[in-house]
């Protein structure tokens, strides 16, 4: 490992005073000369000089950290969401941790406790399966942080936080619709873990279109669990529904569902039509690109990150900003006109 760099490096490489490049470093106004301005830029950046953050977190209050701290890493989801957040960090000079709760509420009280603890000057919260169903002490660890603390993707009735996600009932509805426009009628449908609020909302978005449209219920409905297991366990109830559609409330779900028919000698879309939900990726290996419900992440990613650099910037008042973006049909080749 080499050796760091120190501001006084830099002030002997450039002969002047610690002073002189403190002042210029740290862009104070001071009386220092533009030409020698220039001669203590050009040392700091031959010499690799990296303020030191923690001595600079001190002088701020500040430790130009966010965090983002998300049910599951695995899921591509979730990645590409990181990948888009910390993008928007990056320009506005912060650096992101992201944290792992494997959706248990135990893990995610931790995480934001250790986090807080550690300084963070706010943190990105996709909240975990468990604490959807237990918001009181989730509601608890947030009170006690010490920093803003901003909902994306799943939002609880918040009326004591921010919030950035998708319409996921106009989902639902975008997907029964989809459907019925191309002719189907037995249509089936497999649902994330309804103790999340983004789940049990797809699924009545998709039921209430349904009833409106032709005043049927789904052939089946099937819990599932948003993880490529929960699609393929739910494989076989769906295909013995007699449905000639199903819409997989993510595209974790969907994928492993299709692995399944394929294994069973079946077809995408010529024996079942499937539709899933995220737009993550297009296509798995096998067979046709999904047909699916997209999530702008991008949106998503850029609402939080300038609701909480805001937060930041302004913190202290507690009227807390919702924004609900609208969902996108992404037509590919796994849903038959029939
Ligand atoms: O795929 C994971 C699902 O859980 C996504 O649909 C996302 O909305 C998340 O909450």
């Amino acid at each position: 490992m080499s050796k760091r760099t120190t501001i006084r490096d830099v002030a002997a490489a450039a002969g002047v005073s610690v002073t002189a490049v403190s002042l210029v470093l740290n862009n104070r106004p001071s009386r220092v000369s533009e030409e020698r301005r220039r001669i203590i830029l050009d040392a700091a950046e031959r010499l690799h000089y990296v303020p030191n953050q923690v001595a600079r977190t001190l002088v701020t209050q500040r430790s130009m950290l966010l965090a983002l701290i998300m049910p599951d890493v695995q899921n591509l989801f979730f990645a590409a969401l990181a990948k888009r957040i910390e993008d928007e960090c990056r320009q506005a000079g912060y650096s992101l941790i992201i944290a792992n709760t494997s959706d248990s509420r135990m893990a995610e009280s931790e995480i934001i406790r250790r986090l807080s603890a550690r300084g963070v000057d706010g943190m990105f919260l996709i909240a975990a399966g468990e604490s959807c169903a237990n918001v009181d002490a989730l509601r608890s660890d947030v009170s006690e942080c010490r920093c803003p603390v901003l909902f994306v993707d799943r939002l609880i009735d918040l009326d004591w936080c921010d919030g950035v996600g998708i319409d996921n009932r106009a989902g639902g509805r975008m997907a029964a619709q989809f459907l019925l426009e191309c002719g189907h009628r037995r249509i089936a449908c497999v649902s994330g873990d309804t103790r999340i609020g983004n789940a049990y909302e797809r699924r009545d978005g998709f039921l209430e279109a349904l009833r409106n449209a032709i005043a049927e219920d789904p052939v089946a409905v099937v819990e599932g669990d948003y993880r490529f297991e929960g699609g393929y366990d739910a494989a076989d109830a769906v295909l013995e529904s007699g449905a000639t559609a199903v819409f997989c409330c993510n595209d974790l779900m969907a994928m492993g569902l299709m692995q399944r028919m394929h294994e069973r000698g079946l077809a995408v879309p010529a024996d079942l039509s499937v539709i899933g939900y995220d737009g993550i990726a297009e296509r798995f290996g096998f067979g046709n690109p999904l047909t699916t419900i997209g999530q702008k992440i991008g949106w998503l990613a850029h609402e939080s990150a300038m609701i909480m650099l805001d937060r930041i910037d302004h913190s202290g008042s507690d009227d807390f900003r919702h924004v609900t973006l609208p969902p996108e049909l992404i037509r590919r080749g796994t849903v038959r006109i029939i």
